[in-house]
């Protein structure tokens, strides 16, 4: 249309002298109409859905909600923004922690009350929904929200959210990142979150999910960070996560997780953070978790470990921290442990180990509580001589 009446326009050019002061009006008013009409920022039904999302929360410290005036909530609107060329609300990225002026001013971090509105699920261009470490912020995830389409980022962290993750999670198809860590949570882990082809960080900890991590997890090949630390889990760690090429930081700590410790995950490319500590792991610690070169924090303690310590160490160890304290390990400390490269902090402590502790440089800077409570070691740092 716009287009139409610039022809129109150049059209009236050629009426001559006598029609350039209406030419000159019709100009204007086409420029007028492209700039409203190409860059309309905010259409009103998403400024509504803002504003019903704000009136469902309480932000009595810092009041960021009093930027929120005016009809364009694309310009000065704290935490909004926009798609520069549609105009249409791409981001609402409110952190409860932040350098920001309005915090500096109120000499504090943010602290809100209230719930997410269901109309934030009108907001059908969101790619990147951050309300985090609010800290009271509760009731239940709007169930809707599955249905926002362009969806990358979902970062509830810190608040105090009840209820649970939406069963139908999986038709978040771009979702890259979800992070409802530190909330109330409950429910099961959906089955649905294999479908989360493109997820790359899954972050639930400190919730009170409870039930099997799903066995196919291991569909989701993009993943880099899996943590559940701290809830209800139960049954076994899924083999199909030693599948995962990318994955570098598995965190299952503090959960009532059952069964041996799948031996895959040690020959896993870039898994550098191994977390089982705080549950109900059974079995032999496999010797190429110990063996692997990537795997360099390692925290097993906790668990109910048996067998012997696996003979497997070499001049390419290296742990910036091993813990495998309070579990059942017996017989003695391998020898070949002192000859690793490095070894940060190591805790066998708390077991049913015997004999001399080797002595090698590894070994130099450690105390006696890495090596307390066993059943007879001897030797330096202990007092006890062998
Ligand atoms: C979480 O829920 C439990 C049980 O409803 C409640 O006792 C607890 O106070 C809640 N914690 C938080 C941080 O809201
Ligand atoms: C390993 O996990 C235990 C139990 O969850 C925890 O107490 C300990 O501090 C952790 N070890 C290290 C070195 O962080």
């Amino acid at each position: 249309m716009v287009t139409v009446s610039l022809k129109t326009s150049i059209a009236k050019l050629e009426f001559g002298e006598r029609g350039r002061e209406r030419m000159e009006a019709t100009y204007l008013v086409v420029m007028m109409t492209l700039l409203a009409g190409v860059v309309i920022s905010c259409p009103p039904s998403d400024r509504g859905a803002l504003l019903a999302f704000k009136s469902a929360l309480t932000d009595p410290y810092l009041g960021i909600f009093n930027t929120w005036t005016g009809s364009d909530c694309c310009t000065g609107w704290y935490g909004i923004s926009c798609d520069p060329t549609e105009g249409r609300v791409n981001d609402i990225i409110l952190r409860g922690e932040s350098e920001h002026t309005l915090f500096a001013v109120a000499g504090r971090t943010g602290f809100m009350s209230g719930s997410l509105s269901p109309s934030l699920c009108s907001l059908d261009r969101l790619t990147t929904l951050i309300v985090a470490d609010w800290k009271g912020i509760s009731g239940e995830i709007p169930a809707c929200i599955t249905s926002l389409p362009r969806l990358r980022i979902l970062d509830l962290v810190g608040n105090q959210i009840t209820g649970e993750i939406p069963v139908d999670i999986g038709n978040l198809g771009k979702l890259t990142v979800l992070n409802v860590a530190d909330n109330n949570i409950t429910g099961n882990i959906p089955q649905s979150i294999v479908s989360l082809g493109n997820l790359m960080h899954l972050d639930l900890r400190n919730n009170r999910i409870s039930g099997e991590i799903p066995a196919n997890l291991g569909k989701l090949s993009m993943m880099s960070r899996i943590l559940l630390k701290q809830n209800e889990l139960t049954g076994s760690i899924p083999t199909s996560i030693t599948s995962i090429y990318r994955l570098a930081d598995l965190d299952l700590s503090m959960n009532q997780i059952s069964g041996s410790i799948p031996a895959q995950l040690g020959s896993m490319p870039v898994l550098s953070t191994l977390n089982l500590d705080s549950n109900q792991l059974s079995g032999e610690i496999p010797g190429c978790l110990l063996r692997s070169n990537g795997l360099n924090i390692m925290n097993l303690s906790h668990n109910a470990l048996e067998g012997y310590l696996p003979d497997v160490f070499s001049s390419t160890t290296y742990f910036s921290m091993l813990d495998l304290s309070f579990n059942e390990l017996k017989g003695s400390i391998p020898a070949s442990l002192a000859f690793a490269r490095y070894i940060g902090h190591l805790d066998l402590s708390n077991n049913h180990l015997c004999g001399e502790i080797p002595v090698g440089f590894p070994f130099d800077h450690l105390e006696a509580s890495s090596f307390s409570d066993n059943d007879c070691l001897c030797g330096a740092p202990l007092m006890r001589v062998c």
